[in-house]
This record gives C-alpha cells, structure tokens and sequence, in this order.
C-alpha cells in the first residue's frame, strides 16, 4: 500500500426528511446565498422544505446553474456575493451547482487578477467561503469531496480545480429526492459513480486490499442497485443504496493508498467541452476502449474485477479481462447509455486530434497511473471510440 493522508471533515445528514437539518446547520446570523440549477427543485418540493427549513434567515436565491456550470454565469453570482456581503453559501441540487458553489466559494476569496486562474492555472484554494449542499442527484460525490469541474464556452475550455478549502461544511442526502429525477440522469450517475471507481481501481495491484474489496462492493452495489432504482423511482431502499454508492465513489475514501488513472475524465471532459455530451456518457464512450488499450498493464486489475464483481472464473488471465471490459460496455448500454461517439454526433470526424490538442496544449502529455498515456495514446483511444 501506498502512503497516505487522509482528512475529510463533510458532515453528512443521510436519510427521508434530513433537508430539516438546516435549521441548525446553516449559521443563524448569516448572509445566505442560496443557488440552484434551472427550477427542477421548484416542482418536486424541494425548494420548499429548505425555505421552511432556513426560516427567517437572510437569504438571497441565485437560479438557472445550468449542467455543466458556466463560468459566465458564475460570474453574475460572484457580483452578488460581492454586492450583498454575502458570507455563506448553499448549494441545492447535483454536480454541477455544487461545483459550482465551490467555484464561487474560492472565487469569493480570491486575490489574483481574473478568477479564471484558479482554474487556468490551477490554482489550490486553501480558505474558501464557508458553504453547505442538499444534494439532489447522486452522482458526482462533489457534496463529499473538494474538487470541481467549470466550463467555459467563450473558449470551449472545461477544466477542474479544488483544493482543502473546498469541502462543504455539510451535505445533506435525502434519497427521496431521486423521485423528480429523469431516467436519463439517473442512468448517467450510475455510469459516473461506476467509472470513478474504476479510475480508481483498474490500475495495478499494491496490496491494498481493503481499498480493493470497498471499491469491489461499490461497484457490485451498483450493479444490483441501478437497475432497481430505474425500475422504480419510488423504491427507498434502492434509493438510498445508490445515492450512497455515489458519494462513496468519490469521497476520497478509496483513492487512499492506491495509484489512480484519471485519463478517461481527462478525455471525457474533452467531449464535454466539444459536444455538450453528459459527463457521464462521454466515460461510456472513452472507458471501454481506453481499458483495451491499455490491457496488457491494467491485465492483472481488470482479472481481479472480472472474477470478483462480474463473477468471470472460466478462461485465462487475459480472457478474463477482455469479457470484463465487454461485460462493462454492456452494463453501461443496459442502462440506455450509448458507447460510441456517432451515436451523439455526425460531426466525429477530426474529434481526436482535437482531443489530443487540447491536452497537450494543457501539458497533459503523460497521464494515467504510469503517466504512459501520451497524446498518440490520446488519439488512438478516441479515434476507436467513434
Ligand atoms: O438544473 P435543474 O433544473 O436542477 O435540473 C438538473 C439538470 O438538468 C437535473 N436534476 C438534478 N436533480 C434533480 C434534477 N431533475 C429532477 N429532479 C431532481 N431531483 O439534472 C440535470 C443534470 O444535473 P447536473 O448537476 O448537471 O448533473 P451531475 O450531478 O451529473 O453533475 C455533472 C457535473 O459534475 C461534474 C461534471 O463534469 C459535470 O459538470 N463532475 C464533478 C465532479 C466532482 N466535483 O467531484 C466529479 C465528476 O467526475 C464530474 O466531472
Ligand atoms: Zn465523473
């Protein structure tokens, strides 16, 4: 095992009715900056558990966050926090307000030219604006974890930041949320959760061996659970299995003591940023063939999943790890997630070489857990996932 640091001071209220908590987690005498995403808490009830909740507090709403948090827009939600000496925010809804919220919290705080650095020129954030998050899309772990991804048209750019300033001050995780959600999203959080463990997981074996059978059972839970909760919204304990998984995907937790890849994100948010494509599904897209490329080092990883979570126990090694790659696409299709890149646009062709690009116009030349995977690497894996 790898040495580690661990530290993650979320406080988390998980379960039916905890959107009440604010009442004693949100500070009394605050400044209240409240941002949410296009109104979809607006119909499912949401919105009025956390003004009942927040009571006379002095609060401010800040909507229209829309997926894929824009930094335009954050821009406009900065200039309130400034006007309005605002001093504590609260995210209500999934990644991306929250991502953006984490945006706005260093952003707040910021001393340098353009708030554009903290992501340009990455940028850590120490001391951010203290803020909270009542989660409404299991999917990202962004309410346990202190990172954020924010993109900007202008230049067609996507990029992450984060930093230990940057953990909410409390996340609230009521399952009965996942009601409201549409399939699609649904569909897109197992596939993001499952692939975050995968980033963190399918490298090679350092003897971490709790580290494994956690990230194993997350990804077996999805199994069993994703397709229960797609089924019937209304199930609470599907509910509540899933949106646990995916916070447990990405709280830092299983990363500790191992190598990680990260390279499918890295590519995915290229897509993102190309096509508009849901995070989640450029994953599907770029997981499978990144996996078959890289199958004779990540071999050993892919075995140990094929038997351990998709029960592969006939054939060889390498027989192993090709079912288990195949075994992976096919699940993502299983939840109505396309895996190829002409199935979201006409316009592929060239995609590659842009992808490949963009990274190296970053410096993104050696990425993965070996830092093997170089722009070459880059082009051949989306050119195969066309
Ligand atoms: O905007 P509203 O109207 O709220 O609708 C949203 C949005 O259209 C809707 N939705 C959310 N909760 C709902 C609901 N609709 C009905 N009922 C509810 N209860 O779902 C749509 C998508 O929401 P979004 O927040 O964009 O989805 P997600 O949580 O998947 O977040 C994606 C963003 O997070 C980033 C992604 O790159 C992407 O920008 N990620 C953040 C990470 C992190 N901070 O750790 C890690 C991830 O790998 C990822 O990169
Ligand atoms: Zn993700």
């Amino acid at each position: 095992m790898l040495n580690f640091e661990l530290q993650n001071p979320v406080k988390i209220h998980f379960g039916e009715g905890q959107i009440a908590q604010l009442r004693k987690e949100v500070p009394r005498d605050a400044n209240v900056l409240m941002l949410y995403g296009g109104g979809s808490i607006k119909r499912n009830g949401v919105y009025e558990q956390v003004k009942e909740a927040l009571g006379n507090r002095n609060v401010i709403e800040f909507g229209g966050i829309p997926a894929n948090p824009e930094y335009s827009k954050l821009l406009e939600a900065l200039e309130v926090i400034k006007s309005e000496n605002i001093d504590f925010l609260l995210a209500v809804g999934g990644g991306s307000v929250i991502d953006g919220t984490k945006f706005l919290a260093s952003a707040a705080l910021f001393k340098g030219d353009t708030p554009w650095d903290i992501l340009e020129k990455r940028r850590p954030t120490k001391v951010g604006m203290p803020f909270g998050t009542v989660l409404t899309l299991p999917a990202t772990g962004s309410e346990m974890n202190s990172g954020a991804v924010i993109s900007r048209k202008e230049t067609g750019q996507k990029l992450g930041m984060g930093g230990p300033g940057l953990f909410p001050k409390f996340s609230i995780l009521d399952p009965t949320v996942i009601r409201s959600i549409p399939q699609r999203q649904i569909a897109n959080g197992i596939t993001d959760a499952f692939t975050h463990v995968l980033e963190q997981y399918m490298t090679y074996p350092v003897g971490a061996d709790l580290q494994d059978r956690i990230a194993e059972s997350i990804l077996n839970s999805l199994i069993e659970t994703g397709p229960k909760v797609l089924a019937d919204q209304t199930d609470y304990k599907a509910a509540a299995n899933f949106m646990w998984c995916c916070t447990m995907a990405l709280n830092g937790l299983i990363q500790k003591g191992v190598p990680s890849d990260w390279a499918i994100h890295a590519m995915g948010h290229e897509l993102t940023a190309l096509y508009g494509i849901d995070h989640a599904r450029t994953l599907a897209i770029i997981a499978p063939r990144h996996y078959q490329h890289y199958i004779d080092i990540k071999e050993e990883k892919l075995a140990q999943y094929a038997e351990r979570v998709w029960n592969i126990t006939e054939g060889s090694s390498r027989e192993k790890a090709e079912k288990a790659i195949e075994k992976t696409e096919a699940f993502f299709q299983s939840l109505d997630i396309p895996t190829h890149l002409s199935d979201y646009t006409d316009q592929y062709a060239g995609t590659a070489e842009k992808v490949r690009t963009a990274l190296e116009d970053r410096g993104w030349v050696a990425l993965g857990e070996r830092q093997n995977v170089k722009p070459d690497d880059v082009q051949v894996i989306v050119e195969k996932s066309y």
